[in-house]
């Protein structure tokens, strides 16, 4: 019997999975198992023989057994512990490639400000970039004899001779979309306009190409109040500043009537700029009452409706909220710049998720 249980005890140790240690199990307990077999015997034995072999074959069998399950339990141990190691995920991990690209700070701004404006209910709106002049100019109550038309350097696009189609131009501004979305949908309106425009002139603050966002809101009473206030909210989440202090200068534009330029209150300390403190004003934007005639070229009633407008330089207040110094740089493509002043991919600005980080 003592042979008996070596031999399966040790089986059972060196067994290597459980089609082994089933094939052992057979052998030893199994109904023709070779324990099985010898309890039969114990019919044919004396009394005194079976009250001896009988307790002794019992405790074999038990003990046969429970080595079997406790190699089970092993061996099913040993290959979860073998599966955790070979599927092991260390979710601390930082991703393995970097993203080679980063957001440019123009897009950056323009999701920035886009964010903003959907908040208070506005939607985009866009237009060509190159248009008629009837559009950039005429329409926005500036006729041809007017001297804003030189003072915006405006880039012509070349006509062939005897080709009498309208006039094209590069947009000098995003205010055409105003006229644009006039015709196509009438009022009440509320949208923003982001987009490139062009103008022949280039030194620091200066690109011949840069970006402007437009903003207009159209329906029976809206009156400058609602333009200051509407200003004022955005300034304050944009700058990440509370209560951002706005001034309002009269001012003049073909296209609105009144018409004010917006400062924010600002100060200079040590050649550093800060917004919303201090007693220094910065210019940001134009803005104003929609001209009447404005109205009716996009074909809008202006005895029904009334509105504001907007214009402000993306790329200007870009500079002011990343300190940026240059605008050229801007659109110079260098690397190291991007690297600089880009943003990640995936950070999309949200005004819950914060704005800028
Ligand atoms: N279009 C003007 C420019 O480019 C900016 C502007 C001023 C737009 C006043 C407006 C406005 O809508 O009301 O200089």
């Amino acid at each position: 019997m003592d042979d008996l249980r070596d031999k399966y005890i040790e089986r059972i140790a060196a067994a290597g999975d459980e089609a082994e240690l089933e094939d052992l199990r057979v052998q030893a307990v199994g109904k023709k198992g070779e324990i099985s077999l010898k309890m039969r015997e114990l019919g044919k034995m004396t009394p005194e023989e079976r009250q001896v072999a009988g307790p002794a074959l019992n405790a074999l069998k038990d003990e046969i057994n429970s080595a079997l399950s406790a190699k089970k339990a092993a061996l099913a141990d040993a290959a979860l512990d073998a599966r955790l190691r070979a599927e092991w995920l260390d979710v601390t991990l930082p991703g393995r490639t970097r993203a080679a690209g980063s957001i440019h700070p123009v897009s950056q701004v323009t999701e920035e400000v886009t964010a903003i404006f959907a908040d208070m209910g506005f939607s985009v709106a866009e237009g060509p970039r190159i248009d008629t002049d009837w559009y950039n100019f005429d329409a926005l109550n500036i006729p041809s004899h007017h001297p804003a038309r030189a003072e915006m350097d405006t880039f012509y696009m070349l006509r062939a001779e005897g080709d009498d189609r309208p006039p094209h131009v590069l947009r000098t501004h995003t205010s055409p979309v105003q006229i644009r979305h006039m015709e196509a949908h009438g009022a009440p309106c509320r949208i923003i306009c982001p987009g490139g425009v062009y103008r022949a002139d280039y030194d620091q603050t200066h690109t011949p190409m840069f970006h402007q966002v437009e903003g207009l809101a159209l329906d029976r009473d809206i009156s400058m109040a609602n333009l200051k206030w509407v200003l004022e909210e955005f300034f304050a989440a944009f700058f990440e500043v509370d209560g951002i202090k706005t001034r309002f200068r009269a001012s003049h534009f073909p296209f609105t009537e009144p018409s004010a330029e917006v400062d924010i209150q600002c100060s200079w300390v040590d050649g550093q700029l800060k917004l919303g403190e201090g007693d220094d004003w910065l210019e940001v934007l134009g803005s104003g009452m929609v001209h009447p005639k404005v109205l009716q070229a996009g074909g809008v009633d202006p005895e029904q409706w009334q509105g504001f407008a907007f214009g402000m330089g993306i790329d200007r207040i870009a500079m002011l909220k990343y300190g940026i110094p240059d605008l050229r740089a801007f659109f110079d493509s260098d690397l190291r710049w991007l690297r600089h002043y880009g943003f990640a991919a995936l950070d999309v600005p949200t005004l819950r998720g914060g704005l800028s980080r």
